[in-house]
């Protein structure tokens, strides 16, 4: 880097390594308490900072607003995430703007987040242990608190990229018989013998788990609705480490509370961090707080990436991970 760091706006906290190596490269506006900041407040932020860039996270709504507000000296917007849903990328293009994400270091640690979903969901991880926080437990019983073995059952998964083929191959560690739906089939080689379905619904109705690992776009925005939910096996599990508009709570809410579908695990919800009561007052939903990628390693690791990207920027390189 020049002598002249370039100064980067950065909307949250971040690992500290990450902090370290941001420190020494670029002159960082850091967001001391850490609270994420709402839209116009954002925008007069980085018009203070004098920003060239913005080290963004999913917490900030980048809307056509937001960019528009961006000063032309604002070069890049580096999100600290792979997914780009909450970036508006045709304002981001028509401001110059260029966008970068964070791909594959966070493969692994969402697919395991995801495996550990299907196993808490199938075998009633968070009812059997509340019951025992509770004191509860009154003795070992051979009807007591059974859940769902998912030896030989088969797995759907929606979006087979890199996280869906992750889990996939955790699974077929579970004696898993995979099922897979995508926009197109997988080159041999990566199905692994998975089964392809063209079309998702045929997916919903052979899959005894679905987990979901599409992009959130406006195709896929509530893409398990209550239809959806009455095409799937009875007694399904559904995991969603994706993004949480991809689902109708209401009707996902529902489908549980009636027995409809046996369990479900969700890492990430619509409109979080709130979420919608009805999941909370279920037994058989197993939730966490958006915790995917949340590893030392993996956080660590998307903001190196991140920087990486900045430093192509800075350093009037293509960033490797370039999304408009
Ligand atoms: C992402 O990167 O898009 C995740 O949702 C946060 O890890």
């Amino acid at each position: 880097m020049s002598a002249q760091h370039p100064v980067v706006f950065v909307t949250r906290r971040l690992p500290e390594a990450v902090e370290a190596r941001l420190t020494r490269d670029y002159t960082p506006v850091l967001n001391a308490d850490d609270t994420p900041f709402g839209s116009a407040d954002l925008v007069e932020r980085v018009v203070n900072a004098g920003a060239e860039a913005v080290l963004c996270c999913p917490t900030d709504k980048m809307t056509a607003d937001v960019i528009a507000g961006m000063p032309n000296k604002v070069r890049a917007l580096a999100t600290f995430s792979v997914g780009y849903d909450h970036i508006d990328l045709e304002a981001a293009k028509a401001h110059d703007l260029i966008v970068t994400n964070t791909p594959d270091v966070l493969t692994d640690a969402t697919a395991d987040c995801a495996m550990l979903l299907i196993l808490a969901a199938a075998r009633r991880a968070w009812a059997a242990e509340s019951m025992l926080r509770r004191g509860d437990w009154s003795n070992w019983a051979p009807t007591g608190q059974i859940g769902i073995q998912v030896t030989g059952k088969r797995l759907g998964i929606f979006g087979m990229g890199r996280i869906g083929q992750a889990l996939a191959k955790r699974a077929r560690g579970f004696d898993m018989e995979i099922h897979y739906s995508d926009l197109a089939q997988l080159p041999p080689e990566l199905e692994a013998g998975a089964t392809f379905h063209a079309d998702p619904e045929d997916l919903l109705g052979v899959s005894d788990v679905l987990s979901l690992h599409c992009p959130l776009t406006d195709e896929t925005r509530h893409f398990l609705d209550a239809r959806r939910i009455a095409l799937m096996i009875d007694g399904a599990i559904v995991v969603n480490t994706a993004r949480g508009p991809i689902v109708d709570d209401e009707a996902l809410i529902v489908a549980l509370r009636t027995g409809k579908l046996a369990a479900a695990g969700l890492d990430v919800f619509d409109g979080e961090p709130k979420v919608n009561p009805g999941y909370l007052e279920l037994e058989n939903t197993t939730l966490f707080p958006h915790i995917g990628s949340a590893t030392k390693e993996t956080r660590d690791a998307m903001g190196f990436v991140a920087l990486d990207n900045l430093d192509a920027v800075f350093g009037g390189r293509t960033p490797p991970n370039r999304v408009v």
